[in-house]
């Protein structure tokens, strides 16, 4: 079966045709085309996602990408569409089902309506990215956890079966990934914070700079939530500190930036940690699905690797090309569902998250 994903759900553009097969209960897929028209130059520019603005990207970029992907897969005929269509921003959703919608018609197939973290949390059953070659998915773990932590998200989900999910956990304010952007621009930091904070916290650890000092004071930020008996987050206090510690202690050098960075990545992967080990405790799970942009921080790596190697469960990270957002995940989440290919229901953006 051949999937066109398609993804619009914040500022990416996001084209991907999978080739999936099944052979003795596995599921292989091979990627034909994955491409990606990132507005990531707007966000630099901006500062931000602005819905109305990242909309008319989509409109622009959908028939270039789509061209683009046609052409790599020598115009190859797709027997069905998987197609984002919630949670997100409206606007950018609704030019995927707009441009999904006409496409479906013109090239008689049907259309699986997909939920972006779905998305992301199977991604992590793809084992490595490489265009054109047969690759063999994971095994889907009834008994799991999922971590999706992404710009618009935190999320701690208990797998039950697949489609089975349960929300035990999620941010109060702001997103995680957020939060590394909001703190980066405090610092003067490009947009998207996430990996420049990372790198800057790295310098930091692997020079072994303790105590985090700025004009030899250490650099203490809190760990909001951290003995909370729930799995929820809360971001917004943490970024608050960081901006009334900049405000008490002007940035003078890069030195300052690094013990800063290292205290933020420090402070929100703890907690991150401490809520996802006391998740596998209370339900025994046996594996952790990672997600979402943040993903692709090594520390937050690590530290899940660490615990799960002194805890016993196993870990699937995705690979770094899909932890982002993108199509390929889309299409996954659509071969898992290809048998709710749906015609009965009027195709809708859905804000809520129906997982
Ligand atoms: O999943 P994603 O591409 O888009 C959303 O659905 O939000 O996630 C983007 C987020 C941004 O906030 C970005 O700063 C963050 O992921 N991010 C990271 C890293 N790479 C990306 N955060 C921390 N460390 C990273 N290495
Ligand atoms: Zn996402």
């Amino acid at each position: 079966m051949i999937i066109l994903g398609i993804e619009t759900s914040c500022d990416d553009t996001a084209l991907s045709v999978v080739e999936f097969t099944e052979q003795n209960g596995q599921i292989s897929c091979k990627i034909l085309a994955n491409a990606v028209s990132s507005q990531t130059e707007l966000g630099i520019q901006y500062g931000g996602v602005f819905p109305a603005m990242a909309k008319q990207e989509h409109i622009k970029n959908l028939p270039i990408v789509y061209d683009y992907i046609v052409k790599e897969t020598n115009n190859i005929k797709i027997d069905t569409i998987a197609l984002t269509v919630g949670p997100g921003l409206e606007p950018c959703l609704w030019t995927g089902i707009t441009f999904a919608k006409e496409l479906a018609e013109k090239l008689g197939v049907p259309i699986i309506p997909v939920n972006h973290m779905e998305g992301h949390l199977l991604s992590s059953l793809l084992p490595e990215f490489a265009i054109g070659k047969e690759i063999i998915l994971r095994d889907f773990p009834t008994n799991a956890i999922s971590l999706l932590v992404s710009g618009g998200h935190t999320q701690i989900i208990k797998i039950n079966n697949l489609g089975d999910y349960e929300i035990i956990g999620t941010t109060l304010d702001d997103a995680v990934g957020e939060a590394f952007d909001k703190v980066a621009r405090m610092m003067d930091l490009p947009y998207p914070g996430g990996p420049a904070i990372s790198k800057l916290a790295k310098i930091s650890r692997t020079q072994s700079l303790e105590p985090r000092t700025q004009n030899l004071k250490p650099v203490i930020f809190p760990r909001p939530m951290l003995h909370s008996k729930d799995y929820n987050f809360s971001f917004s206090g943490l970024k608050t500190a960081v901006l009334y510690h900049i405000r008490d202690n002007p940035i003078k050098s890069d030195e300052d930036k690094i013990a800063i960075a290292r205290e933020f990545e420090d402070a929100s992967i703890e907690v991150i940690i401490k809520k996802i080990v006391n998740a596998m405790q209370e339900f025994g799970s046996t594996h952790l699905l990672l997600g979402g942009g943040v993903a692709a921080n090594k520390y937050l790596q690590s530290e899940l690797a660490r615990v799960g190697q002194t805890e016993g469960y196993e870990i699937y990270y995705p690979v770094r090309e899909i932890t982002g957002d993108n199509a390929l995940m889309i299409a996954i989440a659509g071969y898992f569902h290809k048998d709710i290919i749906n015609t009965k229901t009027e195709l809708k953006a859905n804000g809520s998250l129906r997982l």
